[in-house]
């Protein structure tokens, strides 16, 4: 018997055998078929990626087919390869139609990031029919548009994630948007009751509500204005688009089923409730 063998006394450390060193096994991430909407945008181009570098099939929606061009050739410099569709997400038929062809060629879709968004900001007053109606569509029929046609796969695999991208400005307001706060604090209420429907089936639903994210936009804002922004964030900076990536990667893992229904602000203690 050797030293390191003898049993421990209380109060003594006991040294490890060469077997109990040994590294415990680790679990292999299983990986899945994503869809990102809006992947070719600053913050969808994080999560891509990071979904992507995590070994998951990454699928994503695009409408400008130049720009999705040029950013497929760019990320597969970058040795990433995504899976491209046409899809308007304002398009009820048009997501229907995406969602088959992604399922016929890369098999059934088990997490769904709800990213796509645009705004279009102007004060009630002076907001027309044309700006309301645009964002409403773009940013919440959206949601409805992509999750009803994906929730029936993941209903019969028995493992689901989603996740909607909201906003800081669905929980707070923002000035001269009325539209664009509506859709995204309407995010949250479709959340909270679709996690009601799926929690016994495998599938969480959550939120994730980034504060004030530098893209090229923000990048865009004049330095006197950027200051002012960044004085009121309580961390001291901008969030960037891997700040929300990484609270995908951890809404979506397989550890964070019982994670559901909740509202993950990514904001830098911008606003907190
Ligand atoms: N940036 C921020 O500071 C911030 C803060 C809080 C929340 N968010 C939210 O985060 C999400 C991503 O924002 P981002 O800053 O990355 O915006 P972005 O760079 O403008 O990207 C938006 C993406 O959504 C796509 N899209 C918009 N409407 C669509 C539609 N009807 N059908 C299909 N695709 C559509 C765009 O595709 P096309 O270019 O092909 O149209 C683009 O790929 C949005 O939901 C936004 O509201 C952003």
């Amino acid at each position: 018997m050797t030293a390191t063998s003898k049993p421990a006394k209380t109060g003594e450390i006991k040294q490890s055998t060469a077997d109990e060193k040994a590294a415990p096994p680790k679990s292999q991430p299983v990986a899945r078929v994503v869809l990102v909407t809006g992947g070719t945008g600053g913050i969808g181009t994080a999560i891509c990626k990071r979904l992507a570098q995590q070994g998951h099939v990454v699928a994503t929606t695009y409408r400008n087919e130049e720009k999705a061009g040029a950013w497929k050739r760019a990320l597969q410099k970058e040795g990433f390869t995504f899976h491209l569709y046409k899809c308007d997400v304002a398009d009820f038929e048009d997501c229907q139609k995406m969602v088959k062809a992604i399922v016929a060629e890369l098999g059934p879709i088990q997490i769904l990031v709800n990213n796509a968004g645009i705004t279009r900001d102007s004060s009630l007053r002076k907001m027309t029919h044309e700006q309301w109606q645009a964002v409403i569509s773009s940013n919440l029929d959206s949601v409805f548009n992509v999750t009803r046609p994906v929730i029936d796969y993941m209903l019969e695999s028995g493992f689901g994630r989603i996740i909607n991208i909201s906003s800081i400005n669905g929980q707070k307001g923002q000035f001269g948007q009325a539209n664009y706060a509506a859709t995204k604090a309407g995010m949250h209420g479709f959340t909270k009751a679709l996690a009601l429907e799926v929690a016994k089936k495998g599938i969480t639903v959550n939120t994730i509500s980034p504060g004030y994210i530098e893209t090229e936009m923000v990048a865009a804002v004049a330095e006197n204005i950027r200051n002012s922004i960044v004085a009121q964030i309580p961390v001291g900076r901008f969030g960037t688009p891997e700040d929300v990536a990484h609270a995908v990667s951890f809404l979506v893992a397989d550890e964070s089923g019982f994670i559901t229904g909740t509202n993950l602000a990514t904001n830098g203690g911008h606003f907190m409730e």
